[in-house]
Order: structure tokens, then C-alpha cells, then sequence
């Protein structure tokens, strides 16, 4: 890890969770959108899925691009160069423009029992962060999607991020697990120092978010975990808008701003099935979500990098 150049990979972030289900690919394809799409200064987002199942391909509707080489249950073409990259050290060829300012790495189905493995001389911890040090400068967010099923694919995301969001749900037994995930954090910290926790984030919370985050605060507080990095927003609970957009490879922000059709009694008038949408309300306050909580992710970026500057600017004088 010594002699890897980390200093492109300063705007990485990483979602991860060893529980599965927690809107980890829900956050991590909003945060590269909303980053991709903000009307002042749109970021050039490379997005990076670590999940064998590849499900933000699936969540931005791309499986049908040509350069996924989609192929259902076996390994897919672009799967197959990442894998090439990754055991080889490089390079990593991106598809371009999966969405205005967002490229895309992915992983396929074949690595959930035939992973990717360091070749020769070469560090497991590095094999995400090798290759990608070289072509993550030529973006402003590097976003790198996870999943529990295969530790190898975390372990190389941790190896490569610079910035951890976790996301988490409050029942007994997620917040039993927190301390575990928390565990492989500070693990993957002593081989990749530059690794730091952005935000713990608590999803798929219904009205009584306050009695929730205070069962949050208290495990976060017992493994040493400051208030502050614990987002004051929530992932809401609205099934029926995250299955809408995902079911047809649509964001919420997307799927809003999408024509809703005609009104129903049309449908029941002309005799025709009305088509499921579910209230225009739920998508908007979805999309409105996860909008501020990616927001909230590249502030606490910001205010990162400020105090560092700050920092090194103190020293030097
Ligand atoms: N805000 C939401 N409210 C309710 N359900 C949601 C919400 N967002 C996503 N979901 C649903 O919850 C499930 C898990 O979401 P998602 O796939 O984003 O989580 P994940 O952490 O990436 O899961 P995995 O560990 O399988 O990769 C999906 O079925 C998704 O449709
Ligand atoms: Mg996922």
C-alpha cells in the first residue's frame, strides 16, 4: 500500500454495509446523479458497482447498452474488462456516458463465485485502488457501489475509498450488526489510512425518525461514534416509489419528472387497465431525499477538503 499514489483517489466514497438490503445502490446512483446533474457546477461522476449482482445497472436502466454486453446470469463483456483490470493493475476502460457526466465500472454475476484475484506481486487491498489511481483524476466523484456477499469486493473498495458513507437500518438486529461493519472499517483503515467515515445514515425510517436516531446515537456512541457524523436526515420508507423507478431503470428524480399519464377514470372509462403509478407525492419526496442527503454528502466533502487546507495552511505559515 506504501508506494501506491493516493493523491487522485481523494474523492472516492464508498457505501458499504455487511447487512444487504440498507439503499446502499438507492444512494450511491442518486449521489452520482444529483452530483452529475446540479445546474451550477455538474460534477464528472465515475460510477464504480462492486455488487455481483449489478444492480445500478439495472437502477439506471442500462442493460441494454452496448458496451455492457449484457448477457442474463453470465458474465457480461464489460464485467469481464473490469475483472482483466483489476487482476492485471490496469488499465480500466469506463463506459462512457451512461447518463450526461456519469461513467460506469461493473462487476457481473460470475464474480459472486469466481472472484477477481491480485495477480502476481500485486496487493489485494490495492486491486481496485491500483488501476484507479490512474484514471481517477480525470473525475471530480469517484462513487464505489458494494454489497455484503463477496468480502473481496468490499475489501478492494475499502482499499480504494478515501470516504465512507454508512447506511444502516434500526431494528435490533441491524444495529446489533453496526458494530461489526463498523469493525471492517477500522480494519481497512490501517491498510488504507487515507480512509475516513463520512456519515452514518439511517434508512428506511417511517414518522418516528426521532426515537429512531436516538436508538442510533446510543449503539454509535458505545463503539466511540461522534453525534455529528450521524446525518439528521433519513431515507424514507416509500416501497412504491423506489420499486416504480428501479422497475423501469429510473431515479426518482428521473421517474418525477417523467410524464404520469392520464388520470385513472380515463383508463376506467375506455375500458383499458389502469396502469399502477404510484402518488406523484411518494417519487417527490423520495427524489427530494435523496437529494438532500446527497447534497449533505458533498458538503461534508467540502467542509473536509476546506479544513485540510486550512490545516496544511497553518503549518506552513
Ligand atoms: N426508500 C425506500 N423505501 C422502501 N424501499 C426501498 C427504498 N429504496 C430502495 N428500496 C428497496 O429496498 C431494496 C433494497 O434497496 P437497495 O437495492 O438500494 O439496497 P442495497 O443496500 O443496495 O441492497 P444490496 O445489499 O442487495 O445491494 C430494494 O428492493 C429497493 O427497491
Ligand atoms: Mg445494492
Amino acid at each position: 500500500m506504501a508506494s501506491l499514489d493516493r493523491s487522485a483517489l481523494d474523492r472516492v466514497v464508498v457505501f458499504t454495509n455487511r447487512k444487504g438490503g440498507v439503499a446502499k445502490t438507492a444512494l450511491a446512483t442518486n449521489l452520482a446523479w444529483n452530483a452529475a446533474t446540479e445546474d451550477a457546477d455538474p460534477l464528472k461522476v465515475l460510477l464504480v458497482d462492486l455488487d455481483s449482482q449489478a444492480t445500478v445497472s439495472l437502477e439506471m436502466g442500462c442493460r441494454s447498452h452496448p458496451d455492457l454486453g449484457y448477457r442474463a446470469g453470465q458474465s457480461w463483456k464489460a464485467g469481464e474488462e473490469f475483472r482483466n483490470a483489476l487482476e492485471t493493475g490496469g488499465p480500466l476502460h469506463p463506459i462512457p456516458g451512461i447518463r450526461p457526466n456519469i461513467d460506469l465500472l461493473t462487476a457481473d454475476p460470475s464474480w459472486y463465485h469466481d472472484r477477481p484475484t491480485p495477480g502476481p506481486g500485486m496487493d489485494e487491498w490495492d486491486m481496485l485502488a491500483a488501476p484507479l489511481s490512474a484514471i481517477a483524476g480525470d473525475y471530480d466523484l469517484v462513487v464505489i457501489d458494494t454489497n455484503p456477499g463477496v468480502w473481496e469486493l468490499n475489501q478492494m473498495a475499502l482499499g480504494a475509498a478515501r470516504y465512507v458513507v454508512f447506511p444502516f437500518q434500526t431494528d435490533g438486529s441491524s444495529l446489533e450488526g453496526v458494530p461489526y461493519t463498523y469493525g471492517d472499517i477500522l480494519w481497512a483503515q490501517e491498510r488504507n489510512p487515507a480512509l475516513e467515515m463520512l456519515m452514518f445514515i439511517l434508512v428506511f425510517v417511517g414518522e418516528d425518525h426521532t426515537r429512531q436516531h436516538k436508538e442510533a446515537f446510543d449503539t454509535l456512541r458505545r463503539i466511540g461514534v461522534d453525534d455529528d457524523l450521524v446525518s439528521k436526515r433519513v431515507v424514507p420508507y416509500k416501497k412504491g416509489a423506489a420499486t416504480y423507478g428501479r422497475n423501469r431503470g429510473m431515479l426518482p428524480a428521473e421517474a418525477l419528472a417523467q410524464d404520469h399519464g392520464k388520470p385513472w377514470y380515463w383508463y376506467a372509462k375506455q375500458g383499458k387497465e389502469v396502469p399502477y403509478r404510484p402518488g406523484t407525492k411518494s417519487v417527490a419526496n423520495l427524489a427530494e431525499a435523496l437529494g438532500m442527503i446527497a447534497s449533505e454528502i458533498l458538503f461534508r466533502i467540502n467542509s473536509r477538503e476546506e479544513q485540510l487546507r486550512h490545516d496544511s495552511e497553518e503549518a506552513s505559515s
